[in-house]
């Protein structure tokens, strides 16, 4: 495998998120995310590990020099809503403001583009008490913040990204990570509002920046697997399964509308939100998606009879699949890269593709040499980007029109609820010494790839 085999034009980047990386939780003017307040009310394991992260928001001109030193040329980021605008809605803060310019200058410094993520889930408290992604009210808010970031920003970033998974953000609320109780009515309240928002914040940043800038929007593509699927129960799992996770978010935005009748629970509580017009006002075509794969969804047969629509994902793949896992037991099947980016190409959301992530957390250990060089040996990471970046390499071939690769994530960072126990970097983030940054060999790896040298498929 060769580079020159995606394309001289391909874009090779890493990707990371605001909450998880920054710190700097109360820096600038910034107020408190839903994410802060999770962790300071010990809903992410380890309790308030985000309020200084890995410390990107002081170090960020050493990480990005490390970045363009492996070879990449592209660096996706997201934004924090609250540092930039600290009240959720109105004044936008200029020193929140100044603090982004310098770290897209600091890109460009080191040759790295920057694809900006609009949203990547760090909602402002202040949002969330008023009813936050589950009231209509979010639509306004999250356009006008697209609107304002435009203004401020527009001029130093051509590469956006709306929203950020919003099936996986529906989750969040779905579990209750917010609000403590679980609810299926919130899930599906917050995917329409935040579909809605995605659509109305496109069409705002188009008319701030003109027809330039370059929009896309992300997507967790999940590809089903079912065991029976030829089963009458295992076609009607799987339809329903795909309609919560994927379809329900992509064909809205596509103008397909949302696939009433696959899945009775979910139409349920739509039907209770959708109002006349929403399918319309959903519709935008983006200039790429973003597919973001980690692994295959595996569903089981609901337990409880009559139950099918609700396939049941069990926490462990069934014994038959025979999978390799990751360290948070995740299923490591790089065909479904390719599988993906086969179903999204040609769906109406967008004519080109993006992998806007792509990454696995492993059990990694530092070992230190009598010398003192730090090394992290973690052959299984590079097998996994080696096997993935070869799947993108078929899709290619095949004509699937798929521009960039970006890989998740550039450094160990906060996982959300589990803090920072799973390590999904290229470089290793020493959490007793000083936060300290080590390459990794799936570091020094990509760093000989993106140097033009042949590496194995
Ligand atoms: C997708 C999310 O966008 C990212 O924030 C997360 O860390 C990775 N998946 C790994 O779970």
């Amino acid at each position: 495998m060769h580079r020159d085999d995606f394309g001289t034009d391909f874009t090779w980047g890493v990707a990371s998120a605001a909450w998880q990386i920054e710190g700097a939780w109360d820096s600038h003017d910034k107020t408190p995310s839903i994410w802060d307040h999770a962790g300071h009310h010990r809903r992410v394991s380890g309790g308030a590990v985000g309020d200084d992260a890995i410390d990107f928001a002081h170090r960020f001109r050493d990480d990005l020099a490390l970045v363009a030193s492996l070879g990449f040329g592209a660096k996706r980021l997201s934004l924090s809503w609250p540092r930039l605008i600290p009240g959720g809605t109105g004044e936008v803060s200029s020193r929140g403001v100044e603090f982004y310019r310098e770290v897209f200058e600091s890109c460009r410094t080191n040759g790295l583009e920057p694809w900006v993520t609009l949203y990547h889930w760090d909602l402002p408290r202040s949002l969330h008490e008023r009813g936050g992604w589950a009231t209509r009210d979010a639509v306004e808010w999250f356009a006008d913040y697209a609107e304002s970031v435009a203004s401020v920003l527009g001029d130093v970033v051509g590469r956006w990204m709306i929203a950020n998974e919003p099936s996986m953000h529906a989750l969040h609320h779905l579990l209750g990570v917010f609000d403590r109780t679980p609810s299926l009515t919130r899930y599906v309240r917050v995917a329409h509002h935040q579909t809605l928002a995605i659509a109305e914040a496109a069409r705002r940043m188009r008319k701030v920046l003109g027809e330039d800038a370059v929009i896309g929007t992300t997507h967790q593509a999940l590809p089903i697997w079912i065991r029976n699927e030829n089963t009458a129960w295992g076609s009607r799992a799987s339809r329903a399964w795909d309609t919560a996770m994927n379809r329900m978010f992509l064909d809205p935005l596509g103008g397909l509308g949302y696939p009433w009748g696959e899945a009775p629970l979910i139409d349920r509580v739509l039907r209770t939100v959708v109002r006349d017009g929403d399918e319309d006002a959903a519709t935008h075509r983006f200039d790429f998606l973003g597919v973001q794969y980690y692994q295959p969804q595996v569903v089981k047969r609901a337990p409880i009879p009559g139950l099918w629509a609700l396939p049941i994902p069990p926490l462990r793949p069934p014994k038959s699949f025979q999978p390799v896992t990751t360290a948070m037991g995740w299923v490591v099947e790089p065909s479904g890269l390719s599988d993906v980016l086969r179903r999204w190409a040609g769906h109406p959301v967008a004519e080109r593709l993006v992998v806007t992530e792509n990454g696995a957390a492993f059990r990694d250990e530092l070992t230190v040499d009598a010398e003192g060089n730090r090394r992290v040996h973690d052959a299984l990471r590079t097998w996994y980007y080696r096997t993935h970046l070869a799947e993108v390499a078929s899709a290619i071939a095949d004509g699937v029109p798929v521009d960039g690769y970006f890989a998740w994530s550039y450094a160990d960072n906060i996982e959300w609820m589990l803090g920072r126990k799973p390590r999904f970097g290229l470089v290793y983030v020493d959490y007793d010494n000083d936060l300290q940054r080590t390459p990794k060999d799936s570091a020094l790896w990509f760093q000989r790839f993106l140097s033009g040298i042949d590496v194995d498929a």
